[in-house]
């Protein structure tokens, strides 16, 4: 597959498996239907309290520890330089590894005012050893802007891109720093699948409307994490990246722009409830 140099040695799969709404008790039999199926990238968080279940079903696959990207995400609550480290050991901890591949900084979350502090600390954990590549989520220009004083750029913004939502200011903002940009809720939670661009590029390949939205994302250049629960959907999309569209379907899927979120504005998102680190 398909995949991105994040740094020397460190290559992130384009086409990930996301765990955001798997229940816990859950996560380790997706995970190891998910790397039995071929996939070799697993997104989670901390906030998703499943970082345990995709610890066990890492291991429980057998698969040599280098031949899986893993992903995790630090929680708002969390935030700040002493917070930080300790959250990152935690969730080492629970995954069960010695170091995580990306670590992401969830949300900026600015009322709290730390994700600048919050990224030198990410810095210095990457330094360390501790997690090989650093990045950050839901960052808008404005924060990218204010991180720009470190001297380091997040090697992955990962942000809600789907056909009816695709952020062009954050896009741009992002490429121009070399940050690769990562969609999350790519199929934008199925709701995009219906679009009559969709399933006409779908029709066109003898594919499926997913098949046709994850091919639209990697040929546009992102990296995408679909979820789902369902092995027969999990082969499905990882199947997306041996399909090419052209160019007319691929500008016919752009239009279907009509910047309106599914998820939270990070600009006044703080998700307090998610702030607590709980027993997995
Ligand atoms: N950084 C952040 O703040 C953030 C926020 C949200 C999500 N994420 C990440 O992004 C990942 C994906 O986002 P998401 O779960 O919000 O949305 P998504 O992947 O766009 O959509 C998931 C939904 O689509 C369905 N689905 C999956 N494959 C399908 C297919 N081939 N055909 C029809 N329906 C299909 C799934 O149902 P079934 O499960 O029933 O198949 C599920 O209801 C998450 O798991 C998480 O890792 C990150």
């Amino acid at each position: 597959m398909s995949g991105l140099e994040l740094a020397p040695g460190v290559r992130m799969p384009a086409l990930g498996f996301g765990v955001f709404q798997v229940s816990p008790e859950d996560t380790q039999a997706a995970v190891e239907a998910a790397l039995t199926a071929g996939y070799r990238h697993i997104d989670t968080a901390a906030a998703y309290r499943n970082e345990a279940g995709v610890g066990a079903g890492l291991r429980a696959s057998g698969l040599p520890r280098d031949e899986v990207f893993v992903t995790t995400k630090l929680r708002n609550g969390e935030q700040g330089r002493d917070r930080a480290r300790a959250a990152a050991g935690r969730s080492l901890e629970a995954l069960g590894l010695d170091r995580v591949d990306l670590y992401l900084i969830h949300w900026p979350s600015p009322a709290r005012g730390l994700y600048v502090e919050t990224w030198e600390t990410f810095i210095a954990l990457r330094d360390e050893g501790l997690v090989r590549a650093i990045g950050v989520s839901n960052f808008l220009p404005e924060h990218l802007a204010a991180i720009d004083a470190s001297g380091v750029a997040p090697a992955v913004n990962q942000i809600e891109s789907h056909p009816t939502f695709q952020q062009p200011a954050t896009v741009a903002a992002s490429l121009e720093r070399g940050i690769i940009v990562e969609a999350y809720s790519p199929l934008g939670q199925g709701r995009d699948l219906e679009a009559d661009a969709v399933a006409a590029a779908a029709t066109a390949h003898g594919a499926t409307p997913a098949q046709a939205v994850l091919a639209w994302h990697l040929q546009r250049g992102r990296v995408v994490i679909p979820k789902t629960v369902n092995p027969a959907r999990m082969r499905e999309n990882l199947a997306a990246t041996e399909l090419t569209l052209d160019e007319a379907q691929l500008a016919a899927i752009d239009a279907l722009d009509t910047s309106r979120r599914i998820g939270a504005d990070p600009a006044t998102a703080e998700f307090s409830q998610m702030d607590i680190a709980r027993p997995r």
